[in-house]
């Protein structure tokens, strides 16, 4: 999918009300603290933009799924605090989305001057992407940016309805996020090797069809790998399978071969009997479990000839972890580990992928850490994100 969208910086924003949808919806603890402010610093660079260029800054976002109800665990309170530290300025938070709180201090914003609407998805027409709810938002505005990558992948009143009634155009970390992933998969350094993990296959054939055109070699591991175990006749144990994309799988491992991409699967796996943080690891050869065991990790083998494939790729592109994460981590480290050490231009997308590499703090050696989740599969996949796809075209 090719975009040429404009950008917050072909439009005229001095002295105008903008409204900015981020994409806030950040991880909190029990007692609503943020544990990771990665998508509210990823929104700096557009909302200080504006601020310069003396805009007045209505930004607006959705935490968490609140089903259109209020509801104050879902508050952007903690968002608007932790913003306002980190830009250096109050934020003022409306009370409400497209309420008096909201519209008078809409109204009495200044340029130079930012607020925060309450949690956009307290209203039922945010998600059923309401015209009428779109158009009260864009009332208190002369211009949209959509700056929520992460979101982009929703067609929401606020992520693609509202671009019908306002000038439309993107923020730097859409953008940013585009262009780096749009280059690696138009024009990508070879070898392309793309790494991909986690629970389903269901989840990633889309990515899987669309990388098969793409990609030199595919590394499958994690929860999903099983299910191409099974469909190439080997024991798998009790492992996750999914038993009715059997065919599927076996589709893809023939569209591989025919297309002359390497498909790497594992070759041992560590199990355990059941699945506990402190169950006793066995490693076993790769579709050879025994009945009562179940694969939990890539084991050292593997991570050798993952991590030999990564070596000298050009390109890698890596979603889903390798093992159960956080308690089966050893291959998600040491597959973190192996695209750090290598010169590839490397793209991590997903969240425990993610939080492996950050945890490692191997962050600064990637080339981009998406901020999206879904949003990062479907950009792969090839499809259109409604959340881009309604700006304004260059
Ligand atoms: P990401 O968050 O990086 O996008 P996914 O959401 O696709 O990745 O997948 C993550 C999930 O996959 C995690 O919950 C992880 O525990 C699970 N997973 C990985 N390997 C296995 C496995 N062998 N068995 C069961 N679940 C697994
Ligand atoms: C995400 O965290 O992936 C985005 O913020 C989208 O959230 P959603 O899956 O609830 O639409
Ligand atoms: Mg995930």
């Amino acid at each position: 999918m090719q975009y040429n969208k404009k950008s917050v910086e072909d439009i005229d924003v001095a002295g105008k009300k903008v409204i900015v949808r981020c994409d806030f919806n950040v991880p909190q603890d029990d007692t609503g603290r943020i544990t990771d402010d990665k998508r509210i610093v990823a929104s700096l660079q557009t909302i200080k933009y504006l601020l310069e260029k003396k805009a007045a800054v209505i930004l607006c976002s959705h935490l968490g799924r609140p089903k259109g109800q209020v509801n104050p665990k879902y508050s952007l309170k903690p968002v608007a605090e932790r913003l306002s530290e980190l830009l250096g300025q109050e934020v003022k938070l409306a009370d409400d989305v497209i309420g008096e709180s909201a519209k008078a201090l809409a109204a009495a914003l200044k340029p130079g001057e930012v607020m925060l609407l309450e949690n956009v998805r307290f209203h039922k027409e945010e998600e059923k992407n309401d015209p009428a709810f779109a158009k009260e938002l864009a009332s208190m505005a002369e211009v949209y940016v959509n700056d929520a990558f992460g979101t982009a992948h929703r067609a929401h009143a606020t992520t693609a309805g509202i671009a019908d009634y306002l000038p439309a155009a993107c923020g730097f970390l859409i953008n940013k996020e585009i262009s780096i992933m749009g280059k690696a998969l138009a024009d990508p350094a070879r070898p392309f090797v793309a790494i991909l993990g986690g629970a389903k296959v269901s989840d990633k054939i889309g990515v899987i069809n669309n990388l098969i055109e793409k990609c030199d070699t595919i590394i499958i591991g994690g929860g999903m790998s099983y299910t191409f175990m099974k469909a190439m006749g080997k024991q798998i144990g009790t492992s996750l399978c999914e038993d009715d994309k059997l065919d599927l799988a076996r589709g893809l491992l023939e569209k591989a071969e025919q297309k002359g991409v390497q498909l790497l699967l594992p070759i041992d796996t560590v199990c355990a009997d059941h699945f506990a943080a402190d169950a006793e690891p066995k490693t076993f050869d790769a579709g050879n479990l025994p009945d009562h065991m179940m694969g939990l990790d890539i084991g050292p083998k593997t991570i050798d000839l993952f991590s030999e494939s990564l070596k000298d790729a050009g390109t890698v592109v890596w979603n889903g972890p390798m093992g159960v994460f956080d308690a089966f981590a050893v291959g998600t480290k040491a597959v973190a580990k192996a695209i750090a050490a290598s010169n590839a231009v490397s793209i991590i997308g997903g969240g425990d992928s993610a939080a492996a590499v950050e945890k490692l703090g191997f962050a600064n050696r990637m080339t981009h850490i998406s901020t999206g989740g879904g949003a990062s599969l479907e950009f792969l996949e090839g499809l259109e994100l409604p959340g881009i796809a309604c700006l304004q075209d260059r």
